[in-house]
Protein backbone atom coordinates (compact mmCIF):
# COMPACT_ATOMS: atom_id res chain seq x y z
CA UNK A 1 0.00 0.00 0.00
CA UNK A 2 1.35 3.46 -0.44
CA UNK A 3 -0.43 6.23 1.41
CA UNK A 4 -1.35 8.91 0.05
CA UNK A 5 1.59 11.34 -0.62
CA UNK A 6 4.00 8.27 -1.79
CA UNK A 7 5.66 8.91 -5.46
CA UNK A 8 4.80 6.26 -8.19
CA UNK A 9 7.02 3.44 -8.41
CA UNK A 10 7.66 3.33 -12.06
CA UNK A 11 6.93 6.71 -12.80
CA UNK A 12 11.31 6.65 -13.47
CA UNK A 13 12.56 4.72 -15.98
CA UNK A 14 15.89 4.32 -14.05
CA UNK A 15 14.50 3.41 -10.89
CA UNK A 16 12.43 -0.04 -12.87
CA UNK A 17 15.78 -1.21 -14.07
CA UNK A 18 17.48 -0.81 -10.67
CA UNK A 19 14.26 -2.70 -9.15
CA UNK A 20 14.83 -5.58 -11.63
CA UNK A 21 18.10 -6.73 -10.33
CA UNK A 22 17.59 -5.30 -6.71
CA UNK A 23 14.18 -7.56 -6.47
CA UNK A 24 15.94 -10.94 -7.53
CA UNK A 25 18.14 -10.47 -4.35
CA UNK A 26 16.29 -12.13 -0.99
CA UNK A 27 14.70 -10.14 1.19
CA UNK A 28 11.68 -7.83 2.61
CA UNK A 29 11.80 -4.79 0.91
CA UNK A 30 8.63 -4.27 -1.05
CA UNK A 31 9.11 -1.68 -4.14
CA UNK A 32 7.13 1.30 -2.50
CA UNK A 33 9.52 0.76 0.11
CA UNK A 34 12.10 0.75 -1.70
CA UNK A 35 11.51 3.71 -4.06
CA UNK A 36 11.66 5.86 -1.02
CA UNK A 37 15.16 4.85 0.15
CA UNK A 38 16.19 5.27 -3.69
CA UNK A 39 14.28 9.00 -3.65
CA UNK A 40 15.61 10.15 -0.57
CA UNK A 41 19.00 8.89 -1.47
CA UNK A 42 19.12 10.13 -4.92
CA UNK A 43 18.13 14.27 -3.52
CA UNK A 44 21.68 13.75 -1.54
CA UNK A 45 24.32 15.97 -2.45
CA UNK A 46 27.72 14.21 -4.08
CA UNK A 47 29.57 12.45 -1.68
CA UNK A 48 26.94 11.68 0.96
CA UNK A 49 27.39 8.79 3.12
CA UNK A 50 24.40 6.35 4.23
CA UNK A 51 23.94 4.46 6.97
CA UNK A 52 22.09 1.68 6.81
CA UNK A 53 21.74 -0.84 9.72
CA UNK A 54 19.97 -4.18 9.08
CA UNK A 55 21.43 -5.80 5.29
CA UNK A 56 21.03 -9.08 5.15
CA UNK A 57 21.91 -10.10 1.24
CA UNK A 58 21.84 -7.04 0.21
CA UNK A 59 18.31 -6.26 -1.59
CA UNK A 60 18.08 -2.45 0.52
CA UNK A 61 22.10 -1.82 0.40
CA UNK A 62 21.84 -2.60 -3.57
CA UNK A 63 19.18 0.66 -4.21
CA UNK A 64 20.95 3.08 -2.07
CA UNK A 65 24.45 2.47 -3.05
CA UNK A 66 22.78 2.52 -6.97
CA UNK A 67 21.31 5.71 -6.06
CA UNK A 68 24.36 7.04 -4.73
CA UNK A 69 27.05 5.23 -7.48
CA UNK A 70 26.93 8.51 -10.00
CA UNK A 71 27.49 10.65 -6.58
CA UNK A 72 30.69 9.21 -5.58
CA UNK A 73 29.03 8.35 -2.45
CA UNK A 74 29.19 5.73 0.36
CA UNK A 75 26.59 3.38 2.42
CA UNK A 76 28.06 1.94 5.17
CA UNK A 77 26.28 -1.23 5.84
CA UNK A 78 25.92 -2.48 9.39
CA UNK A 79 25.26 -5.74 10.22
CA UNK A 80 26.70 -8.64 12.24
CA UNK A 81 25.13 -11.66 9.62
CA UNK A 82 23.22 -12.71 13.05
CA UNK A 83 23.03 -17.29 13.09
CA UNK A 84 19.50 -18.19 13.23
CA UNK A 85 16.67 -19.67 10.48
CA UNK A 86 15.44 -16.36 9.62
CA UNK A 87 18.60 -14.40 8.62
CA UNK A 88 20.87 -17.40 8.07
CA UNK A 89 24.17 -15.97 9.81
CA UNK A 90 27.66 -15.93 8.43
CA UNK A 91 26.60 -17.65 4.53
CA UNK A 92 24.46 -14.93 4.46
CA UNK A 93 27.43 -12.59 4.58
CA UNK A 94 28.73 -14.38 1.58
CA UNK A 95 26.04 -13.47 -0.52
CA UNK A 96 25.95 -10.18 0.84
CA UNK A 97 28.79 -9.61 -0.85
CA UNK A 98 28.51 -11.57 -3.72
CA UNK A 99 24.81 -9.68 -4.41
CA UNK A 100 27.11 -6.24 -3.79
CA UNK A 101 29.87 -7.53 -5.88
CA UNK A 102 27.32 -8.53 -8.93
CA UNK A 103 25.96 -4.94 -8.85
CA UNK A 104 28.80 -3.89 -8.98
CA UNK A 105 29.66 -1.82 -5.93
CA UNK A 106 32.33 -3.17 -4.23
CA UNK A 107 33.13 0.53 -4.49
CA UNK A 108 30.16 2.10 -2.95
CA UNK A 109 29.03 0.02 -0.41
CA UNK A 110 31.07 -0.48 2.71
CA UNK A 111 30.66 -3.52 5.34
CA UNK A 112 30.84 -2.61 9.05
CA UNK A 113 30.08 -6.24 10.21
CA UNK A 114 29.06 -5.53 13.78
CA UNK A 115 25.80 -5.02 15.93
CA UNK A 116 24.37 -1.17 15.56
CA UNK A 117 23.85 -0.83 19.57
CA UNK A 118 27.70 -2.13 19.81
CA UNK A 119 29.10 0.58 17.98
CA UNK A 120 26.43 3.14 18.21
CA UNK A 121 28.43 4.49 21.61
CA UNK A 122 31.75 5.69 20.17
CA UNK A 123 30.67 6.38 16.65
CA UNK A 124 32.11 9.43 15.46
CA UNK A 125 31.59 9.31 11.39
CA UNK A 126 28.89 12.36 10.17
CA UNK A 127 26.14 10.44 7.52
CA UNK A 128 23.23 12.08 5.40
CA UNK A 129 20.78 9.40 6.00
CA UNK A 130 20.00 6.57 8.08
CA UNK A 131 17.99 3.62 7.02
CA UNK A 132 16.78 1.36 10.45
CA UNK A 133 15.98 -2.12 9.64
CA UNK A 134 18.33 -4.26 12.13
CA UNK A 135 16.86 -5.85 15.39
CA UNK A 136 12.98 -4.76 15.64
CA UNK A 137 12.60 -5.02 19.46
CA UNK A 138 11.95 -2.02 21.76
CA UNK A 139 15.48 -1.62 23.27
CA UNK A 140 17.08 -2.10 19.83
CA UNK A 141 14.99 0.50 18.22
CA UNK A 142 15.16 3.31 21.05
CA UNK A 143 19.16 2.61 20.71
CA UNK A 144 19.12 2.55 16.75
CA UNK A 145 16.90 6.10 16.54
CA UNK A 146 20.07 7.77 18.69
CA UNK A 147 22.34 7.30 15.47
CA UNK A 148 20.10 9.88 14.31
CA UNK A 149 22.70 12.50 16.30
CA UNK A 150 25.00 12.55 13.28
CA UNK A 151 22.20 13.65 11.13
CA UNK A 152 22.55 17.13 9.64
CA UNK A 153 18.65 19.37 9.69
CA UNK A 154 16.39 18.13 6.86
CA UNK A 155 17.94 14.98 6.48
CA UNK A 156 16.02 11.58 6.36
CA UNK A 157 15.70 8.56 8.87
CA UNK A 158 13.61 6.13 7.07
CA UNK A 159 12.32 2.80 9.34
CA UNK A 160 11.43 -0.44 8.20
CA UNK A 161 8.34 -2.25 9.74
CA UNK A 162 7.10 1.09 11.21
CA UNK A 163 3.80 -0.14 12.33
CA UNK A 164 3.68 -3.30 11.63
CA UNK A 165 6.21 -4.24 14.33
CA UNK A 166 5.14 -4.14 18.15
CA UNK A 167 8.94 -2.94 19.44
CA UNK A 168 9.54 -0.95 16.06
CA UNK A 169 6.15 1.45 16.92
CA UNK A 170 6.51 1.30 20.47
CA UNK A 171 9.61 2.60 20.40
CA UNK A 172 8.35 5.56 17.73
CA UNK A 173 5.59 5.69 20.56
CA UNK A 174 7.46 6.52 23.20
CA UNK A 175 10.97 8.27 21.60
CA UNK A 176 9.26 10.09 18.12
CA UNK A 177 6.04 11.20 19.09
CA UNK A 178 7.27 13.90 21.56
CA UNK A 179 10.32 14.32 19.98
CA UNK A 180 11.29 17.87 18.94
CA UNK A 181 13.92 16.78 16.34
CA UNK A 182 12.26 14.52 14.59
CA UNK A 183 8.80 14.22 12.07
CA UNK A 184 7.06 11.75 10.99
CA UNK A 185 5.97 12.60 7.07
CA UNK A 186 4.71 9.59 5.44
CA UNK A 187 5.07 5.35 4.78
CA UNK A 188 4.57 3.18 2.17
CA UNK A 189 3.34 -0.16 3.81
CA UNK A 190 5.84 -0.43 6.70
CA UNK A 191 8.56 1.80 5.25
CA UNK A 192 8.23 5.07 7.54
CA UNK A 193 9.70 8.30 6.33
CA UNK A 194 10.63 10.84 9.33
CA UNK A 195 12.81 13.78 8.97
CA UNK A 196 15.36 15.81 11.34
CA UNK A 197 13.46 19.45 11.79
CA UNK A 198 11.12 20.53 14.56
CA UNK A 199 7.65 18.34 13.90
CA UNK A 200 4.13 19.74 14.03
CA UNK A 201 1.42 19.16 16.08
CA UNK A 202 0.15 17.36 12.90
CA UNK A 203 3.23 15.53 12.28
CA UNK A 204 2.60 14.45 15.45
CA UNK A 205 -1.18 13.59 14.81
CA UNK A 206 -0.41 11.74 11.63
CA UNK A 207 1.99 9.04 14.05
CA UNK A 208 -1.11 9.02 16.23
CA UNK A 209 -3.35 8.24 13.35
CA UNK A 210 -1.25 4.94 12.28
CA UNK A 211 -2.21 3.31 15.40
CA UNK A 212 -5.02 1.92 14.10
CA UNK A 213 -2.99 0.23 11.20
CA UNK A 214 -0.21 -1.01 13.65
CA UNK A 215 -3.36 -3.04 15.71
CA UNK A 216 -4.49 -4.76 12.62
CA UNK A 217 -1.03 -5.46 12.04
CA UNK A 218 -0.64 -7.05 15.41
CA UNK A 219 -4.32 -8.88 14.87
CA UNK A 220 -3.10 -9.75 12.24
CA UNK A 221 -0.13 -11.52 13.24
CA UNK A 222 -1.71 -13.29 16.17
CA UNK A 223 -4.24 -15.10 13.69
CA UNK A 224 -0.90 -16.25 11.61
CA UNK A 225 0.37 -17.56 15.09
CA UNK A 226 -2.65 -19.12 15.46
CA UNK A 227 -2.74 -20.65 11.83
CA UNK A 228 -6.00 -19.15 11.38
CA UNK A 229 -4.82 -18.21 7.82
CA UNK A 230 -8.38 -18.24 6.17
CA UNK A 231 -9.54 -15.29 9.06
CA UNK A 232 -6.83 -13.46 7.98
CA UNK A 233 -7.70 -13.72 4.50
CA UNK A 234 -11.03 -12.65 5.84
CA UNK A 235 -9.23 -9.15 6.61
CA UNK A 236 -7.48 -8.75 3.46
CA UNK A 237 -3.90 -10.45 4.10
CA UNK A 238 -3.50 -13.20 1.74
CA UNK A 239 0.15 -14.14 2.97
CA UNK A 240 1.79 -16.61 5.00
CA UNK A 241 4.02 -14.16 6.32
CA UNK A 242 3.58 -11.12 8.70
CA UNK A 243 2.08 -8.18 7.61
CA UNK A 244 5.12 -5.61 6.56
C1 LIG B 1 15.07 -7.62 8.08
S1 LIG B 1 16.75 -7.97 7.80
C2 LIG B 1 17.28 -6.62 6.83
C3 LIG B 1 16.73 -6.69 5.44
C4 LIG B 1 17.44 -5.80 4.46
N1 LIG B 1 17.36 -4.41 4.80
C5 LIG B 1 16.83 -6.05 3.06
O1 LIG B 1 16.44 -5.11 2.37
O2 LIG B 1 16.74 -7.21 2.65
C6 LIG B 1 17.41 -7.60 9.36
C7 LIG B 1 18.94 -7.71 9.43
O3 LIG B 1 19.34 -7.06 10.64
C8 LIG B 1 20.46 -7.71 11.13
N2 LIG B 1 20.60 -7.32 12.53
C9 LIG B 1 20.06 -7.88 13.63
N3 LIG B 1 20.45 -7.21 14.73
C10 LIG B 1 21.22 -6.19 14.29
C11 LIG B 1 21.92 -5.13 14.92
N4 LIG B 1 21.88 -4.95 16.25
N5 LIG B 1 22.64 -4.27 14.16
C12 LIG B 1 22.66 -4.38 12.81
N6 LIG B 1 22.03 -5.36 12.17
C13 LIG B 1 21.32 -6.25 12.90
C14 LIG B 1 20.23 -9.19 10.86
O4 LIG B 1 21.46 -9.91 10.81
C15 LIG B 1 19.51 -9.12 9.52
O5 LIG B 1 20.42 -9.33 8.45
Amino acid sequence: MLSAASPTPSDDPAWTLIWQDASDIPGWLKEGQARILWDEARALPDGATVLEIGSHQGRSTVVLGEALRSKGGTVLAVDPFIEGRLFGGLSTKDKFEANIAAAGLGDVVELVQDYSTRIRPTWSRGFDLLYIDGKHDYWTLSDDLKWAVHLPPGAAVVIHDCYSSIGVTLGILAHVLFSSELAYERRSDSQALFRVRRPSTADRLRILREVPWWIRNVFLKVLLRLRLRPVARLFGHDSPYDPY
